[in-house]
């Protein structure tokens, strides 16, 4: 990827999950590299395991800041209150970080001409009636976070309307791999601490689309790369759904406690959680030539092992 070679990037939130394995790729290709983080979720050890890249600790909110930073060519905005129910219990303060944080960010394009690769998440769709859900469905947010990012996408499809920016709107679906947060983690830190017993939240039932985060970033560097992803929003997820008890299953399998560990449901999820995540990926496959390789069972052995429980 030598186009990128001689841009000067620059990554929000990259001392958080995707943003560390995004910025590890990136140092590969790209000799200037800004990581600009707050570390309210993000870890120093991220940003440390990149040493090839400028570390800029302020907040997305600092938009003076933001503007007196060196030139950007191109920006993946990472940057986030990621945890919905958060989101619902602090609906001022989510706002404030994914929409005017957004804002900001897209101030400061405007004033480089940068380039922008926005990170948005399948919380737009809300419960969609409609599966594998396609890019075009329409928004129906059922959470703060997923309103927050509502308005992110609005104002860069305003920014690439009105000042001719040049933007990629990419949604997640329910990214996984090593340093992750989320449901794998919870059960895993959950077994480890004690294997009698796996308490689910919710009923079990919920469905999501996991996807590898080696995935989302191979996902990430071909839209800023691509020049017919330019004003596009691509689904970004493996395709397929696994319901949460059948993830629990999968890893009780692999921890060999397969109907020795008591598995029970509070049958009461957060407010603003979702059903049923499926993607339809078919626009970013055809498009950007995106195909999602890990598969969720191979790669669970894979965490499994880098956190040294045994099989
Ligand atoms: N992980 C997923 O499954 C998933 C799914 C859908 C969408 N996304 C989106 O992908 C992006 C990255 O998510 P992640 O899973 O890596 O989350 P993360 O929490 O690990 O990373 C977010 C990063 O943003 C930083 N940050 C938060 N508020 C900030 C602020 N005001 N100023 C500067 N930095 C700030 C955090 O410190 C953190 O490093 C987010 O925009 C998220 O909404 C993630």
């Amino acid at each position: 990827m030598e186009q990128f070679e001689n841009k000067r990037i620059l990554v929000t939130g990259g001392a958080g999950f995707i943003g560390f394995h995004l910025c590890r790729k990136l140092a590969e290709l790209a000799p200037n590299l800004t990581i600009y983080d707050n570390l309210s979720s993000g870890k120093l050890e991220n940003v440390k395991d990149v040493p090839k890249a400028k570390f800029i600790q302020d907040d997305i909110l600092n938009l003076k800041k933001l503007c007196t930073l060196e030139k950007a060519d191109l920006i993946f905005h990472l940057a986030a209150q990621v945890v919905v129910p958060y989101s619902m219990e602090n609906p001022i303060a989510d706002f404030e970080t994914n929409a005017r944080g957004t804002l900001n960010v897209l101030e400061k394009a405007r004033k480089d001409d940068s380039r922008v690769v926005f990170a948005s998440s399948a919380a737009v769709y809300g419960n969609p009636a409609k599966f594998p859900t396609p890019e075009d469905y329409g928004f129906n947010p059922f959470s703060c976070y997923g309103l927050s990012k509502v308005v992110g996408e609005q104002y860069c499809k305003m920014y690439m309307n009105q000042y001719g920016l040049d933007i990629t709107i990419l949604r997640f679906a329910n990214v996984y791999g090593s340093r992750c947060h989320g449901v794998i983690h919870d059960f895993l830190d959950k077994l480890q601490r004690n294997p009698a017993k796996l308490e689910i939240i919710g009923t079990g039932l919920q469905s999501r689309d996991f996807v590898h985060v080696s995935d989302i970033v191979n996902g990430l560097i071909l839209a800023a790369a691509k020049e017919n992803a330019l004003g596009q929003t691509y689904n970004l997820g493996f395709g397929t759904t696994t319901k949460i008890i059948d993830l629990a299953k999968m890893i009780l399998k692999i921890l060999n406690l397969a109907g020795k560990t008591i598995v029970t449901t509070t049958n009461v999820s957060w407010q603003g959680d979702i059903d049923t995540i499926w993607f339809d990926i078919s626009k970013a496959q055809r498009e950007l030539q995106w195909h999602p390789q890990v598969r969720l069972e191979d790669n669970l052995r894979e965490i499994i092992r880098e956190r040294k429980m045994p099989q």
